[in-house]
């Protein structure tokens, strides 16, 4: 088994199909930093996706059994489905499932996409109320429109829906409640997510995190809660359920508790360069070698070599790292 410096195997690919969004998320492409004049990356820049499935198709003769699509915004990038109908054929992979802000998540796409082969959809949305929610997506985006993708998501027959709610203090810690509220008996699994010092662009301060302790203490004035197991080694949310209430919700502690010790994901932008941290300054550039050879082979020893000299922990090490430090922004290798 193909093990990195920390004994970690690599087990979760998350491929970002794109670098461009809609929304314009603070904490993630601050609007006053991703205006008219950013430079996305050009069409013919990015991989193809022959590319994307023979990388893949590497990654999972190497371990590799989940796969997650990310952005930016994923369902932006030209007919995804076809990607998804590909990489759903690779022998060996076990979870095919995608992040979106589900604003172009319509009932059509939500069934074209599961018919496509995505088997579990995760969703973003940070508030309930339309004025907070227009103001932290940036655009001014409509809530409803968001709540009627969640609605096709839970209609269109996934294995699995999960609403994601990145907590910024002062910002939308009172949406938490009225979130959990919404939520129950949706058949949706809520996770409040701290905000993470992922990039350069959002100003992240230690004091806008919103810690797990404080999310789990306020939900605790109102519910009476429990712990629920892991659902497999190396999850990223700490599950919880509210007694007696159908409603599971989870808290993803990078911060305050990282969890880097378990951490098998690998990342894959959209160009083709591998991430082995979320908080990586650069990744291992492969278009190069997929552009200069038929044979996989440089392919599989490259993504080999990277992964078994990986010994990255940044969240654990976060205190001890300079904030001037360059970090790769969150929207050009997703989630
Ligand atoms: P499943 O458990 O398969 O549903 O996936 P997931 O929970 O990893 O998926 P999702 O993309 O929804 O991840 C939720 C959030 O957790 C991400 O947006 C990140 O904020 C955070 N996260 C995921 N993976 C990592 C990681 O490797 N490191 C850190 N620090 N945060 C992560
Ligand atoms: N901190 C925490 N989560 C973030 N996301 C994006 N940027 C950050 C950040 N700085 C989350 C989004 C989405 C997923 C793709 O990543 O809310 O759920
Ligand atoms: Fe777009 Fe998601 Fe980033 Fe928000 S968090 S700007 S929706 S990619
Ligand atoms: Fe993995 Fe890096 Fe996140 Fe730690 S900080 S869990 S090593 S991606």
């Amino acid at each position: 088994m193909l093990l990195d410096k920390l004994k970690r195997p690599i087990r979760d690919l998350r491929i970002s199909v794109t670098d461009r969004c809609n929304f314009r998320c603070g904490y993630c492409m601050p609007k006053d930093k991703y205006g008219r004049d950013h430079q996305f990356l050009k069409r013919k820049e990015l991989l193809t996706f022959e590319e994307i499935e023979q990388v893949a198709r590497v990654f999972v003769e190497l371990g590799v059994v989940k796969i997650r699509l990310t952005g930016g915004e994923p369902l932006v990038r030209k007919d995804l489905e076809s990607l998804i109908q590909r990489l759903k054929q690779i022998d060996g992979l076990q979870d095919l499932s995608l992040t979106t802000n589900a604003s172009l998540l319509s009932a059509k796409r939500a069934t074209t996409l599961r018919e496509a082969g995505i088997n579990r959809i995760n969703i973003s949305l940070d508030a309930l109320d339309a004025k907070t929610f227009g103001q932290l997506n940036g655009v001014g985006y409509p809530v409803e429109d968001v709540l009627s993708g969640v609605k096709n998501a839970c209609q269109a027959g996934f294995d699995q829906v999960k609403v994601n709610m990145v907590v910024q203090a002062g910002r939308n810690e009172s949406s938490i409640l009225p979130m959990l509220e919404y939520f129950i008996g949706k058949d949706v699994v809520l996770r409040f997510i701290e905000y993470m010092d992922v990039g350069n662009t959002n100003d992240w301060q230690n004091e806008d995190v919103f810690k797990a302790q404080q999310i789990k203490s306020l939900i605790e004035t109102r519910y009476p809660i429990e712990a629920l197991d892991a659902n497999y080694r190396g999850e990223v949310a700490r599950r919880w359920k509210l007694s007696g209430l159908p409603m599971e919700f989870g808290i993803i502690s990078s911060v305050s508790e990282p969890f880097c010790g378990e951490c098998s994901r690998a990342r894959l932008s959209a160009i083709g360069e591998v991430y082995t941290c979320l908080f990586a300054g650069s990744g291992v550039d492969l278009r190069g070698l997929l552009r200069a050879s038929d044979s996989d082979v440089s392919l599989f020893e490259s993504i080999q070599h990277l992964w078994s000299v990986r010994a990255d922990r940044y969240s654990e090490l976060r205190s001890h790292q300079s904030p001037a430090r360059q970090k790769v922004e969150m929207s050009y290798i997703g989630g």
